[in-house]
């Protein structure tokens, strides 16, 4: 058997329970600016479990592609998949937890034909929330699960909701015994030592988390269910990773043939990342600075710097994507509708991250020329850091020039700077979710970086006078209002335009520190001086061109903001001009 015939007599056999196989949702969530990709089946159908009447009814069945970030960082190993594909059912206040769980075992023993004795599962043990779920072990029970095979756990284990607020409830996993060797003598499905493989989760959903963290009863019970394609495959074929199956395979042998420089790590992260930067592409994904387009960005370019370590050359990038095409465009038609587009970006995203390498190295050469006339010869985490920071440029692509070189490297402080950063672009995320969508689009934020732009290019312009007296942004437009005595010529905005635009075209990093009041002035940065900022004050650094006092958000890189235009130029009170102006993107 392989993946596809795996989803097709799931689709069969819910089919034939009176299921209504509803198609797979795309990969970016339509209208639901909550998440950034569809990360479970359940995502799509959150208003029907909430009540609302589903149009094909009140069981249903589907293929789900999603995609998990959590684990980006993971993958390499031999299981950590980014994109994969769910199957589920659900019964939206039909049936509850018997029928669900008469299914899947039937499904799983009697159509995929897994023996009774490789199978454990787990419920819900209870807790001040709710009760503990002997109900279903007693299902289980009943449908000829021994006792000492059903396992209690606690919410971490056995409850699932999507996010921190929503639909959810207690569920029941199977696990699938790979029939390793315990790893001590309490081994069971919950320790992870990858003895027993989670397959499959059945989820009684129906309670609702509050905001404030309580719970209430949903207007109906319901179950949603969800069954890890890529994993049953491999454990129905007797695979030890996802990666020796069909789906991966044959990509993998191509990336062995092609390596000068095997190494299994780096060829499971292509194929990996090739696969889910092409599915998210096919569903209207394209690489940006923010979002779930970074989230795109960093999967190509992660994907080409281990071709880079493979020394397999990156124009043989477009072959990759063909033979990907034809793995796996049976399962996805939409790889070959949209094979085109998906070549396109992935190498246009190639040429600009090709372009990041060199800046980077052109600048990691002067630092090392600067030590070298200093006859010093290690290179500072700090400067790895800044390297990383300001040009995208990759720690370990640093450290190996650096020792081409003859330089030692100090990587020790890297980490903590690393995740110093990290934390505080976390934080700025979180806030920026807290703080609600609706002004802080993507398109708000590019003309608030654009802003800073301008600013600057005014003052290179026409003088260091020409201040920012005001500021208002749409996702249509900026305004910016700065002090100047007289009519701005057309000379002078066609410059002010021009420089704009070449600073866009650097595709600059933007990059923010926190410092004191005082140390923001001294460093040079720009802004409104009033003393009206507490003690520390944020820093906005845009490439060697502004550096400015602002709260943010901004975009990562100028290059996304397109092309800048000037609409208009008057006058907007005494001794301050006004300017409008447009972003192509
Ligand atoms: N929504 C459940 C899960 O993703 C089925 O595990």
């Amino acid at each position: 058997m392989n993946a596809l015939e795996i989803r097709n007599k799931f689709l069969n056999y819910f089919k034939n329970h009176d299921h209504k196989i509803i198609p797979s949702a795309p990969l970016i969530p339509e209208n639901d600016p909550s998440v950034l990709f569809t990360t479970a089946g359940m995502h799509p159908l959150v208003p029907y479990l909430l009540g609302e009447k589903h149009p094909q009814g009140t069981r249903l069945a589907d293929y789900q592609k999603c995609l998990r970030t959590v684990d980006i960082d993971e993958v390499g190993d031999n299981r950590h998949l980014t994109f994969f594909e769910m199957l589920g059912n659900w019964s939206l206040g039909d049936y509850f937890k018997q029928e669900s769980i008469r299914y899947s075992i039937e499904f799983l023993t009697k159509e995929l034909n897994i023996p009774m004795e490789k199978l454990s599962v787990t419920c819900f043990k209870g807790d001040s929330d709710a009760p503990r779920d002997e109900e279903t072990a007693k299902i289980w029970e009943e449908v000829g699960m021994p006792k000492e095979r059903i396992y209690y756990f606690g919410k971490d284990d056995n409850w699932w909701i999507a996010g921190d607020e929503g639909p959810c409830g207690p569920d029941t996993e199977i696990f699938y015994d790979t029939g390793k060797e315990p790893c001590s003598p309490d081994c069971n499905p919950s320790c992870g030592c990858g003895k027993y493989v989670e397959i499959w989760n059945n989820v009684f959903m129906e309670y609702y988390k509050q905001k404030d963290g309580s719970y209430t009863k949903l207007k109906q019970r319901n179950v949603d269910t969800g069954l890890g394609l890529e994993r049953i495959n491999m454990l129905l074929q007797g695979k030890e990773t996802p990666f020796d199956t069909e789906v991966f395979k044959p990509v993998m042998d191509k990336l062995q043939e092609l390596a000068k420089n095997d190494n299994i790590q780096s060829r499971r992260i292509v194929a990996e990342h090739l696969r889910s930067s092409m599915m998210i592409i096919a569903d209207g994904g394209r690489p940006s600075n923010i979002d779930r387009g970074y989230i795109l960005r960093r999967l190509i370019r992660r994907m080409i710097r281990h071709l880079n370590k493979l020394e397999i050359d990156l124009s043989l990038l477009k072959d990759l994507i063909e033979l990907y095409t034809k793995v796996l465009g049976e399962m996805y038609p939409e790889l070959i509708e949209n094979k085109e587009t998906i070549i396109n970006i992935i190498l246009e995203e190639k040429e600009k991250f090709v372009k990041t390498l060199e800046n980077g190295e052109k600048e990691l050469q002067k630092e090392l020329g600067k030590l070298r006339e200093k006859n010093m010869d290690t290179l500072s985490a700090e400067e790895v850091f800044r390297l990383y920071e300001t040009y995208g440029f990759p720690p370990e692509v640093t450290k190996e020039i650096a020792e081409e070189n003859n330089f030692k490297v100090d990587l020790g402080a890297f980490d903590k700077l690393f995740k110093e950063h990290q934390d505080k672009s976390r934080l700025g995320s979180e806030q920026k979710f807290k703080g609600g969508l609706a002004d802080q689009s993507e398109e708000v934020i590019c003309y608030h970086t654009a802003t800073h732009l301008l600013h600057k290019a005014l003052q290179i312009v026409l003088g260091e006078h020409a201040t920012q007296k005001g500021s208002n942004l749409t996702k249509e437009r900026l305004r910016f209002d700065f002090a100047h005595p007289q009519k701005v010529t057309k000379e002078e905005l066609d410059e002010v335009e021009r420089i704009v635009n070449e600073q866009i075209q650097k595709d600059l990093p933007v990059t923010c520190e926190e410092m004191s009041y005082d140390d923001a002035k001294k460093s040079g940065a720009i802004g409104l001086f009033e003393n009206k900022y507490g003690d520390k004050v944020k820093v906005y650094t845009i490439g060697d061109f502004s550096k400015e006092i602002c709260g943010g958000p901004h975009v990562e890189h100028t290059g996304v903001l397109g092309t800048f235009k000037i609409t208009k130029e008057e006058a907007s009170s005494a001794g301050v001009r006004r300017i409008k102006a447009i972003l192509i993107r």
